[in-house]
């Protein structure tokens, strides 16, 4: 061998210990990754050229299917800090002590519409926070708005269905959601937040959060509390009027992303303050409206806010994919402290998650490192694809439990709570107290006047896009019934007068 060829040899040599070498998938040095394998400078290309095979395949497989709702987020990572003692009221690991902090990843979204659709839609903001505790991994699966438009989770693939475009055009239509919508009349409070100027949050950092549903806080004696979560944005609630919104659209409509990533990079990092309300069990039905119905605000002069802690952002994804498109929030993932309440959309939502991660991202979705909690996960739920961890326990032939051979045990403190119950019928049928108009009101009355013509607008706007009569007269008679200034506001600008609503 010549000493050129040597010194050549040498220096691919230690590129590749320095690891920078381009390799196949399966490990071995890649000669030319620019040129195909073929019969002669023209080709055709030869079937045994493996590894441009390969990089095809891998390109082909190169996305998963989409999050069937919230497909549009970005995502952030970081602390949270608690700022109270709340172990009174839960055993929940991050709320034990001032001063504890937590890990958390954030992905904020919008709801409707697919992966890549503009920041600037009318839609209400997916809030999703996972906590990684030292007792499993806690997430609040939030939205922006506090309440929802539905209140039982049989309701929602129509809702969904009614709300993404058309089957037949492809295109969202105002005329199929009000339809649905002018049937259902606790989606009325929800709305009316909807077309205020809510509805557009300006970014993400701009806006507050809510857990929408009540959970269950539970002590270390067992003594439940009612919850429900708010964070309240440290930078100030901004959100575009429809004008903005549209003047944002022809500019840059991924703002959204575009900032969070800049003001995390910028080291300005955003914060939240996160507080809980609290409802003892016996004063559950104490309300003109049913707390666990998850239409309904829990008024704040009723039900005072507590703080409990602060959340900070400081680190952006290094990759989207790893670390944002392959979040997996559920409100099932629950730690010792809280569990779910009895809110017929919550009870829904513990089933959907957990299914929906399975088919979107595999059955071991939980080995994916950002979804992984950060303690040893100890049982024999095994196998399946991609199972990265059947070997590590200490007799890998005992894969069940209980055994002779291993110390694999429960812990009985962390027992799910009992509920008693009495003269209970197992039935089919809308809560008592369904209140659907009065909390959207009280929303219009405490608007300005300058917000309340927004909503009005931006209502007006949506509702002369339906082409059925019927449906507009139900619409603006649902609004009527929460507020008598709005419902004659919308019936003016699309046209109705008073006998028109004589049968209603
Ligand atoms: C995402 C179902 C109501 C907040 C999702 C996903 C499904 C789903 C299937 C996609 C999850 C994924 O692919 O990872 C449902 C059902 C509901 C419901 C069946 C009612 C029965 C709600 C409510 C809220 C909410 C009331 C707010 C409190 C979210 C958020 C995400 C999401 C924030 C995105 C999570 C992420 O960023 O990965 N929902 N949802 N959903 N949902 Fe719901």
């Amino acid at each position: 061998m010549s000493k050129i060829t040597l010194s050549l040899a040498f220096s691919f040599l230690s590129l590749w210990a320095l690891g920078q070498g381009l390799t196949t998938n399966t490990g071995a040095p890649v000669g030319d990754n620019q040129n195909s394998k073929t019969v002669g400078e023209n080709g055709p290309v030869l079937l045994e050229d493996i590894h441009l095979i390969e990089k095809l395949a891998a390109f082909d497989r190169e996305r998963i299917p989409e999050r069937v709702v919230h497909a549009r987020g970005a995502g952030a990572f970081g602390y949270f800090e608690a700022t109270a003692d709340m172990s009174a009221y839960t055993q929940a690991a991050p709320f034990q002590q001032p001063g504890k902090k937590t890990e958390v990843a954030v992905r904020f979204s919008t709801v409707i519409h697919g992966h890549g659709s503009p920041e600037t839609a009318r839609d209400p903001r997916g809030f999703a926070v996972k906590f990684y505790t030292e007792l499993g991994n806690y997430d609040i699966v939030g939205n922006n708005l506090p309440v929802f438009f539905i209140r039982d989770a049989i309701k929602f693939p129509d809702m969904v269905h009614s709300l993404k475009p058309s089957p037949v055009t492809n295109k969202q239509d105002p005329g199929r959601f009000f339809d649905f919508f002018s049937n259902v009349p606790e989606a009325t409070h929800m709305l009316t937040r909807l077309y205020s100027d809510l509805g557009i949050p300006a970014g993400y950092q701009y806006m507050d959060g809510s857990s929408v549903h009540g959970f269950k806080w539970v002590n270390s004696q067992g003594k439940v509390t009612y919850v429900k979560y708010t964070w309240k944005t440290r930078q100030g609630v901004r959100n575009f009027t429809a004008e903005e919104a549209a003047a944002q659209q022809g500019k840059d409509w991924q703002h959204a992303t575009a900032a969070l990533r800049s003001d995390i990079e910028a080291g300005q990092y955003p914060q939240w303050d996160l507080y809980v309300q609290m409802i003892s069990p016996d004063a559950l039905d104490s309300f003109d409206f049913w707390p666990l119905d998850a239409t309904k605000h829990w008024p704040e002069d009723q039900i005072p806010l507590v703080k409990v802690g602060t959340m900070t952002l400081n680190r952006n994804p290094v990759n989207y994919f790893q670390e944002v498109e392959s979040l997996a929030f559920s409100p099932g993932s629950l730690i010792p402290g809280v569990e779910p309440s009895e809110d017929k959309l919550l009870q829904g939502r513990l089933f959907s998650y957990f299914d929906t991660h399975r088919h979107r991202l595999g059955p071991n979705y939980l080995q994916i490192e950002v979804n992984k909690p950060k303690e040893k996960v100890v049982n024999y739920n095994s196998d399946s694809y991609a199972s990265a961890r059947n070997d590590e326990f200490p007799h890998p032939d005992v894969n069940y439990q209980p055994s002779n051979y291993t110390p694999v045990q429960e812990t009985p403190a962390y027992k799910y709570t009992e509920t008693k119950l009495k003269d209970v019928t197992i039935t089919q049928k809308k809560i008592a107290k369904t209140n659907d108009y009065k909390q959207a009101g009280e929303f219009f009355k405490a608007l300005s006047k300058e917000d309340q013509e927004h909503l009005i607008r931006n209502l007006t706007g949506d509702l002369a896009m339906v082409t059925s009569k019927e449906v507009q007269k139900k619409m603006i008679t649902h609004f009527y019934r929460a507020d008598r200034k709005l419902g004659m506001a919308l019936a003016q600008n699309l046209g109705f007068g008073m006998k028109d609503f004589m049968s209603h």
